[in-house]
């Protein structure tokens, strides 16, 4: 009787052993390919909101790493020309209808903003998701726009008595992602001499 357990653990352990030795070569043959299309995704998003006539280096090479007011780890890219920062981009998030959306903002050293694109969010198809460049120009209003730039009490949307328009049904989304814009203008103001500081 004890022969046939034996075996049968054996044999169960060849293969626990033989799948495992798969999954790790196939995580060790992948791992590098998901870096690499990560660092093409972070730079196609970088690129968007930091113009290619203002830099010479590639953002993702030149970080800070700063933390928020919740202590959660904030990456700050910087553009660089003929060695002068010319602009920076970090990730921002905001609350929507449907949860996080999370977006890239690039600001200029004088504090204007750059750009800001959507990267990613789960709100309504045809409600919530005018946000994205693809389905309207409206993210693309706050180009150019600072803090100061509308005054403190307009960065909201019309509905609650600020500048920006919200959607025909959907106030939610727009509310959010202006006050994320406006955060990260002030979190860009709070840290400005450690973003634009030491290289
Ligand atoms: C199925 C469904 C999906 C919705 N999706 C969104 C959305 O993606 N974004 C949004 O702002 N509002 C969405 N709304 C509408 C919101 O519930 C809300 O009515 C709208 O944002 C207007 O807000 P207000 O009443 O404060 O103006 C959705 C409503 C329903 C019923």
């Amino acid at each position: 009787m004890k022969q046939p357990a034996t075996k049968h653990a054996l044999i169960l352990g060849v293969f626990c052993f033989g799948f495992g030795l798969v999954l790790a070569l196939t995580d060790l043959f992948t791992s590098k390919e998901i870096a690499t299309r990560a660092m093409e995704d972070r730079q196609n998003s970088l690129s968007q909101v930091l113009p290619a006539a203002i830099l010479d280096n590639n953002p993702v090479t030149n970080t800070v790493i700063l933390k928020d007011a919740e202590g959660k780890e904030v990456t700050i890219y910087r553009a660089t020309k003929a060695d002068k920062i010319t602009g920076v981009a970090f990730e921002i998030y905001g609350t929507g209808y449907a949860g996080e959306v999370k977006l890239m903002i690039g600001i200029d050293p004088a504090s204007n903003i750059l750009g800001v694109r959507v990267l990613a969010h789960k709100e309504t198809p045809g409600l919530g998701d005018r946000i994205e460049e693809k389905k309207s120009d409206w993210i693309l209003r706050f180009t150019g726009l600072a803090l100061g730039n509308p005054p403190a009490e307009k960065w909201k949307v019309k509905k609650d008595g600020g500048q920006f328009d919200q959607f025909s049904g959907a106030t939610i989304t727009p509310r959010g992602v202006v006050s994320a814009i406006r955060n990260g203008l002030e979190f860009f103001a709070a840290h400005k001499q450690e973003i634009l500081g030491a290289r």
